[in-house]
């Protein structure tokens, strides 16, 4: 049985106008992600990795080309629609988590379901069962400051997840971890994936976050280059991640 299709990118473009130069960005993009997938996004700076999900977030509108999740066609929303779209059908998460200081793990976990108009005690009682899921059930009260980075980070896919979104879009999610907390992040998110078919896009220079992708794809000058199976992955995994760290 065939999983849906929940990410359709059709020639998706960019072009930046700077004065009179135009910078393409990204140059005829095409990429499927189904249910339950964990996708990962490779490519040297300024090849568009960015762009893309910014794209697929629905936090810039194409050039050319287009973005379908869920079966609806991200142009035909105005911005309203768009700004819906990002609350309740896509969950972010950053490489610097991006939590607000000033409110407790518990809070943050709400704040995007307090936007989407959920009844206080339902998100409570939601916010609860997902940092529990994280394995953060004891640091609900904790606010940013006093949690690791890998616990922030955590704190943040537990946010993602908060309004049950259909995606996952993740920009070097762990940019600024230890292998450590990279692995075991990325341990969470291939336990969601196979608990709940929660389906990830993660852009990454971490081979270990590569390792752990069902598939990735390598992005040069705005255009898919070729797919990186997961075997290939595995190899780079266990050479480049331990050579960085030990220069630590
Ligand atoms: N808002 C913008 N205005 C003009 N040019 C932009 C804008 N955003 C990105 N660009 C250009 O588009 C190209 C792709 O940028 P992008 O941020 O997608 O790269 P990236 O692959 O994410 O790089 P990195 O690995 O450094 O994060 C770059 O040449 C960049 O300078
Ligand atoms: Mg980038």
């Amino acid at each position: 049985m065939s999983r849906p299709v929940v990410v359709q990118v059709a020639g998706l473009a960019r072009e930046y106008r700077h004065g009179k130069f135009p910078v393409t960005a990204l140059n005829g993009v095409d990429l499927t992600v189904s249910k339950g997938e964990v996708v990962g996004i490779v490519g040297p700076s300024g090849s568009g990795k960015t762009t893309l999900l910014n794209l697929i977030g629905g936090l810039d509108r194409p050039t050319r080309g287009s973005v379908a999740v869920d079966g609806v066609d991200l142009g035909r929303l105005d911005d309203g629609g768009l700004a819906d779209y990002r609350l309740r059908k896509v969950g972010f998460i950053f490489q610097f988590y991006n939590l607000i200081p000033a409110l407790t793990a518990l809070e943050n976990v709400e704040l995007p379901m307090s936007l989407a108009g959920v009844p206080k005690l339902e998100r409570a009682e939601r916010a609860r069962a997902l940092l529990k899921t994280v394995g953060l059930e004891g640091r609900s009260g904790h606010t940013p400051e006093e949690l690791s980075g890998g616990e922030q980070q955590r704190v943040a896919v537990a946010r993602a997840l908060s309004n049950d979104p259909s995606v996952i879009l993740g920009d070097e999610p762990t940019g600024d971890l230890d292998s450590k907390s990279a692995e075991a992040l990325m341990g969470l998110i291939a336990s969601l994936r196979d608990a709940r078919q929660a389906t990830f896009i993660l852009v990454t220079h971490d081979p270990i976050v590569v390792a752990r992708c069902d598939r990735s794809y390598s992005v040069r000058d705005g255009k898919i280059i070729r797919q990186i199976a997961k075997g290939e992955g595995d190899k780079l995994a266990d050479n480049q991640r331990s050579m960085m760290d030990g220069l630590y």
